[in-house]
């Protein structure tokens, strides 16, 4: 792997009707790592991820996972091979059970392999179940999804991304709509889960105290560009940041 670094952006821009959403952003994070990115709202955090996750086409630059440009694949090969992502709203089949949700997701990304045969509901039955347990949602296994809180939504997300194995999980805004509590128990349950599964977390957020209590690196963006990037430490004592975003932020 090219310098140990599993995500690389290089000069990577976006330019929407001449509007540069996103601009020359230079990014690299390694295997194990959890990064952040934050910065004012339409600072271009989530087109950065749309980029990364091949959702939005890049006017250029490239995208590396793992020293294999993968600039322009479409999303469900970039997350078949390992780049998994939630979404600024929570993204789940409403209408299915929670263990439906986790075990579609694992079916769209094994097939029905040699399970074809067996009925439906049996299908990646026990790797569901672990991955519920994992996101803990096994009490709620056959609650209907869209009945649940929105804070168990997203876990329920979070286990359909965790379904693809991925190698590295882009979350936009994990905690966004989520009451104090809900954002405690998600901030528990992501370091729980980084560590177990040894995870390469790269994350926007406006909690600046749940940044600052899980990212080893934060880049900071502002209008498309990312203008400083370090440890916590570093963001933390920057003026430029303070200036732009932290504001009060202590
Ligand atoms: N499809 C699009 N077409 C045109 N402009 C867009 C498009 N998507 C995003 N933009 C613009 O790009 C800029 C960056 O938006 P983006 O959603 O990436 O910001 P953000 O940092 O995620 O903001 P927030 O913190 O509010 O989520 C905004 O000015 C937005 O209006
Ligand atoms: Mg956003």
């Amino acid at each position: 792997m090219e310098g140990g670094n599993l995500l690389e952006v290089r000069g990577l821009s976006k330019i929407f009707d001449g509007f540069a959403a996103v601009s020359e952003v230079t990014l690299a994070i390694a295997a194990g790592e959890i990064a952040a990115v934050i910065g004012p709202n339409g600072a271009g955090k989530s087109t950065l991820f749309n980029l990364i996750t091949g959702h939005v086409r890049p006017t250029s630059g490239q995208v590396l996972l793992g020293g294999r440009d993968i600039t322009g694949m479409p999303p469900h090969r970039i997350s078949g091979i390992g780049i998994g992502r939630s979404f600024q709203r929570a993204n789940i089949f409403s209408r299915l059970t929670v263990f439906e949700n986790v075990q579609a997701a694992l079916l769209s990304h094994r097939g029905c392999g040699r399970d074809f045969w067996s009925r439906s509901e049996t299908f990646y039955r026990e790797e569901a179940r672990a991955l519920l347990d994992s996101t803990g949602l096994l009490g709620q296994a056959q609650a209907i999804a869209g009945t649940l809180s929105y804070g168990n939504q997203k876990q329920i997300e979070l286990g359909i991304a965790l379904a693809g194995d991925p190698k590295i999980l882009l979350l936009d805004e994990p905690t966004a709509g989520m009451s104090a509590a809900e954002t405690r128990e998600t901030l528990a349950l992501l370091k729980r889960i980084a560590r177990e599964r040894s995870l390469t977390l790269l994350f926007t957020e406006h909690d600046m105290e749940f940044v600052f209590s899980i990212a080893q690196k934060i880049a900071v963006m502002h209008q498309g560009r990312i203008v400083v990037e370090g440890s916590p430490a570093t963001i933390r004592a920057d003026a430029e940041v303070r200036r732009i975003y932290l504001g009060s932020v202590q």
